[in-house]
């Protein structure tokens, strides 16, 4: 390989890790070798905290050899929502205690990395929205993230009541952290490994913008006039502006996420009473009884809690999404009707355009421009100046020009900015659905452009050209992004992932003033409102969505608020996004249809313990996580497959690709609608395929009243990896009730 070529693979390589600090605002790195911490996790809440400690002790004793050194290695006990320790062990002291009685699973603790407001009303959520306020000021939502800024205008109390009488959690002055109010209802912090992060601040502070940012989406106070240096302006809010707030910071600049801290967030959550809980934070997602995320949203779906999480920035990869345990409700990223670009003029007259924020207006009509590869500081930094790489330019060629770079690394146009360029045209062919914002003058445009531009410079004397400041335009939408993680879901074949799509890309919402606009080194913009786009600015979308539903109603279960969510859904087109439902689930969330989705598709416990003796989970395992005495898988499968699992989409993964392949979905919905209520099945087939529903009509007499329906998909063979899709839509004359149904061959 030369030298060149590894320059640019390496710096592709920080690009991509880079790219995760601007679009999550952190980077995740691996705990330090020698620092080996497992999770014990024992399944639900036994007895007393204080026996619960008492039996942790015991367990780590027996490995440990003393209690004295069982009470050294320990670092948190978890009793209050669920059972669980961290400690500090070998891995052979891991796998002893592994295979002892009553331990459910042992993990290592591993960190993870963190997957804004016109958005709502585009989904449609106006501000004039019909609202229950009553109920919404009794809602707290919890979100497991970087902190927050108790001082952001999101966060004001105005008008609100304090806090619910059955809300337990806490808040109280840290560092740096000015305390809560009846808005800001509880703010708590988890550094479980007690590393030193001199980046961050032992508190609930949030000096990354991320959590900030999240809750405000979530349910910010209506702020008038918020804007990014005017760009997307307009009134920032969140989906229920009544509810209050409780964050949970799990997540540090330096490390990212760690599953004891996530672990202990959710513990503390359950708790203190929140009703919904909502985490932008992935992962590689392990089996549901070894992953922090699913564990302890399990916990939170016992206590009747919904957890709504991200899909994760790993597309347009398939088979990439995380958070993909069937009781959690995971969101992935779609893109709204709105686009920032900045018009580029070329000295012959020609107009392109580049994407990005680019907030500065120019001074000139037209200034010189350059390609960086011709004005590099000596033969030996050529390759590097294609890129515009720190150290590579020649700050006397390039002074007072506009600089075209193909996109190696963030921060060029502080690289140009820094060798006295006026402006740099990025040229890239990835990263071009969401706007980088740049704290010098530059746009970002694609391979085509970017050629066009290069042609230009080299085929006259005296090239130039102009920036100009970004504005919004119109784009078709919605389109899923392509940062957004992709179906199949990779930890089981009977559930569809994602389930629903939210806007997380160009999102306006609050930012925390301790960190500049792009996070890098010379950056010296500042907004208390900020664009960030990921799945993580997604999630809070749908968790609004979710506390909305329930200050309608207060006693719906989990499931019925997702199933609610995803059959009132907005189907989004195919033809912008060819992987489908596996970019999109259900499709884009739709808040105020949610709120009366006419049937809804209910499951309780039992229904996700016969899920997972279905996926294989010992009967005993099962049993110590719901905190039941004893499960009996045999007895609990026969004739329910996973054709009974009341999941509300429905996906049939094909065995072979030689026969065709017949399968059953029965499914039972509750009326929640009007009393009196005929619903028509409408279905729409796939090529390849047939599908029947019996019966094709349910009709309810009154409200809670409970149909079954078989649907019997038959499919042909399709080659590997194909996938089609179709959908059942229960139709009456008030609602509309849509699941979408796929058909893939793995
Ligand atoms: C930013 O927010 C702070 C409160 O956190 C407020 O005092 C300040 O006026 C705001 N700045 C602008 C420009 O609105
Ligand atoms: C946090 O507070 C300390 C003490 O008041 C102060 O010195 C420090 O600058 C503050 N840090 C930030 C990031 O504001
Ligand atoms: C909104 O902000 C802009 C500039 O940031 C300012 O010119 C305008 O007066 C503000 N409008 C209101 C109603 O505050
Ligand atoms: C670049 O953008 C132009 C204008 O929007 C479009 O015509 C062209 O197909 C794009 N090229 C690529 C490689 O996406
Ligand atoms: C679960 O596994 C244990 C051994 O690991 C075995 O003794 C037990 O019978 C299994 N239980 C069920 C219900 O399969
Ligand atoms: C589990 O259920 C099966 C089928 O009902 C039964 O044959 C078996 O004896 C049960 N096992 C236990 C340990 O109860
Ligand atoms: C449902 O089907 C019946 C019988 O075909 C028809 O009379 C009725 O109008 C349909 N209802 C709706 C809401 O489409």
């Amino acid at each position: 390989m030369s030298r060149v070529e590894s320059t640019r693979s390496l710096y592709l390589h920080q690009l991509l890790l880079l790219l995760f600090f601007i679009l999550t605002g952190l980077a995740a790195v691996i705990g330090d070798e020698q620092e080996k911490f497992y999770i014990v996790y024992m399944g639900d809440r036994q007895g007393d905290e204080e026996s619960a400690v008492q039996t942790h002790i015991d367990v780590l004793s027996c490995v440990k050899g003393s209690e004295v050194d069982a009470r050294k290695s320990i670092v948190h006990s978890y009793t209050q929502s669920f059972n669980a320790f961290a400690a500090k062990l070998s891995e052979d002291e891991a796998d002893k205690i592994s295979s002892m009685d009553g331990v459910l699973s042992v993990f290592p603790n591993q960190y993870r990395k963190l997957h804004t407001t016109k958005s709502w009303d585009f989904i449609g959520l106006p501000q004039t929205a019909r609202r229950n306020l009553k109920m919404e000021s009794k809602i707290v939502v919890g979100l497991l993230d970087t902190g927050i800024t108790p001082e952001s205008e999101s966060f004001k109390d105005d008008g609100l009541d304090p806090p619910p009488a059955t809300w337990k959690g806490t808040c109280h002055h840290f560092a740096n952290f000015s305390g809560c109010n009846k808005k800001l209802v509880g703010a708590r912090f988890f550094k479980l490994d007690h590393k030193p992060d001199p980046a961050d601040i032992l508190s609930p502070i949030d000096v990354d913008g991320h959590g900030t940012h999240t809750s405000s989406t979530l349910a910010g106070s209506p702020v008038l006039n918020a804007s990014l240096f005017g760009l997307a302006g307009g009134t920032a809010r969140g989906a229920v502006p009544s509810a209050r707030v409780a964050m949970y910071k799990v997540c540090w600049t330096s490390s990212g996420c760690s599953d004891m801290d996530i672990l202990a967030g959710f513990d503390a959550a359950i708790a203190d009473g929140v009703d919904v809980i909502s985490i932008s934070i992935g992962g590689a997602t392990m089996d549901y009884v070894s992953d922090c995320i699913a564990v302890g949203s399990f916990h939170a779906m016992q206590k009747g809690i919904i957890t709504v999480a991200s899909a994760g920035n790993d597309g347009p990869n398939m088979a990439s999404v995380a958070n993909h345990a069937p009781w959690l409700l995971t969101v992935a990223a779609s893109g709204m009707d709105r686009e920032f670009r900045s018009k580029v003029v070329l000295g012959n007259g020609q107009t392109v355009s580049g994407v990005g924020v680019n907030t500065f207006e120019p001074k000139q009509k037209l200034y010189p421009l350059v390609s960086g590869a011709d004005v590099a500081r000596s033969a030996a930094t050529k390759g590097n100046a294609r890129f515009c790489i720190a150290n590579s330019l020649d700050p006397v060629k390039v002074k007072g020009k506009l600089v075209h770079c193909k996109l190696g690394m963030w921060g060029v146009d502080s690289v140009v900015k820094g060798n006295g360029g006026v402006g740099t045209i990025v040229e890239s062919q990835q990263f071009l659905d969401a706007a980088q914002i740049f704290m010098a003058p530059a746009t970002m445009v694609n391979a085509t452009i970017g050629e066009t531009i290069n042609d230009y410079i080299h085929s006259t004397g005296s090239p130039s050209a102009v920036i100009y400041k970004s504005q919004e335009v119109n784009i078709p939408a919605p389109f899923v992004a392509s940062f957004s993680s992709r179906g199949p879901n990779p930890g089981t074949l009977l559930v569809l992932k994602p389930d629903i799509s939210a806007p997380g890309i160009d999102i306006l919402a609050s930012y925390t003033p301790l960190k500049s606009l792009t996070g890098l080194k010379g950056d010296t913009l500042h907004s208390n409102f900020t664009l960030m786009s990921g799945t993580s600015m997604a999630c809070p979308h749908v968790a609004g969505a979710a506390a909305y539903i329930k200050s309608f109603h207060p006693n719906w279960s989990p499931a019925a608020i997702k199933s609610a969510i995803m059959t009132t859904a907005t189907p989004i087109s195919p033809t912008m996004n060819p992987e489908a439902e596996f970019a999109y689930g259900a499709g884009q969330v739709n808040p105020s249809k949610a709120v009366s989705p006419g049937l809804v598709y209910d499951m309780d416990q039992m229904s996700y313990i016969q899920f997972l003796c279905h996926e294989g989970y010992n009967g005993s395992r099962i049993a110590n996580l719901v905190g039941s005495k004893s499960i009996n898988c045999s007895a609990l499968l026969p004739g329910l497959g996973h054709d009974a699992f009341n999941y509300p989409s429905m996906q049939l993964s094909l065995k072979t690709d030689q026969e065709p392949t017949m399968s059953v979905f029965r499914r039972t919905v509750t009326n929640v609608g009007p009393s009196k209520s005929i619903y028509n099945a409408t279905i729409k087939v796939p090529k390849g395929v047939e599908i029947t529903v019996k019966p094709m009509i349910l009709s309810f007499n009154r409200p809670m009243q409970k149909r079954s329906f078989k649907v019997v998909v038959k499919a042909k063979p399709m080659s590997s990896t194909q996938m089609v899709s179709g959908s059942l839509v229960w139709k009456s004359s008030l609602h509309t009730v849509r699941s979408p149904i796929v058909i893939y061959s793995p």
